[in-house]
């Protein structure tokens, strides 16, 4: 697929973006979830606001991405930057959006002393899977493990 570039503005993410997340989230999803962005976002911008940031085109907020610097987890030992959560408008995909935010938060992950940045997708999502691609992202050797409880 081939990205044509929009004229997109990255920021942090603001508490008064929280409308915008939601709504986008529902056209990704399906599902209104309201609180739960108001936890999530309240989360990230508590952690390292920095690292929460949202795309506008035209002054409307069309994307954001979420995630933070890390390290002494799952045996990693080096700083990572973990992409953790991240969105674009369907109605505003294949223009560079995605590409611009995750430039912004890698470089933001750069200065925070990272070395490496990580993400998870699910086997199933090969859009995210072939975003990632062609962002420059391989597949890792760490595996998940997981247990109903
Ligand atoms: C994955 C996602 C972020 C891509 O956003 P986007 O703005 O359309 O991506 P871009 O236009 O920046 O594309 C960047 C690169 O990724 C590639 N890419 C984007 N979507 C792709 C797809 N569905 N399949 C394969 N490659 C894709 C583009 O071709 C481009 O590569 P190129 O520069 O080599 O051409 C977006 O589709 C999305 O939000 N998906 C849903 C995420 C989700 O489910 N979140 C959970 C709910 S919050």
């Amino acid at each position: 697929m081939q990205a044509t570039t929009t004229d997109v503005q990255i920021r942090q993410l603001d508490t008064v973006d929280l409308g915008a997340v939601t709504t986008i989230d529902e056209k990704i999803t399906g599902r209104y979830r309201p609180d739960e962005w108001e936890r999530r976002v309240g989360y990230y911008l508590r952690r390292d606001p920095d690292a929460a940031l949202v795309a506008e085109v035209d002054s409307e907020v069309v994307g954001f991405m979420l995630g933070e610097v890390r390290s002494g987890e799952f045996g990693l030992e080096e700083p990572t930057g973990w992409i953790e959560v991240l969105g674009v408008d369907p109605d505003r995909r294949g223009g560079a959006i995605g590409q611009r935010l995750a430039e912004a938060l890698l470089d933001h992950f750069r200065v925070e002393g990272a070395t490496t940045v990580r993400t998870l997708v699910d086997e199933t999502m090969e859009d995210i899977a072939g975003f990632f691609s062609s962002l420059g992202f391989e597949p890792a050797p760490l595996r998940p493990f997981v247990k109903a409880l």
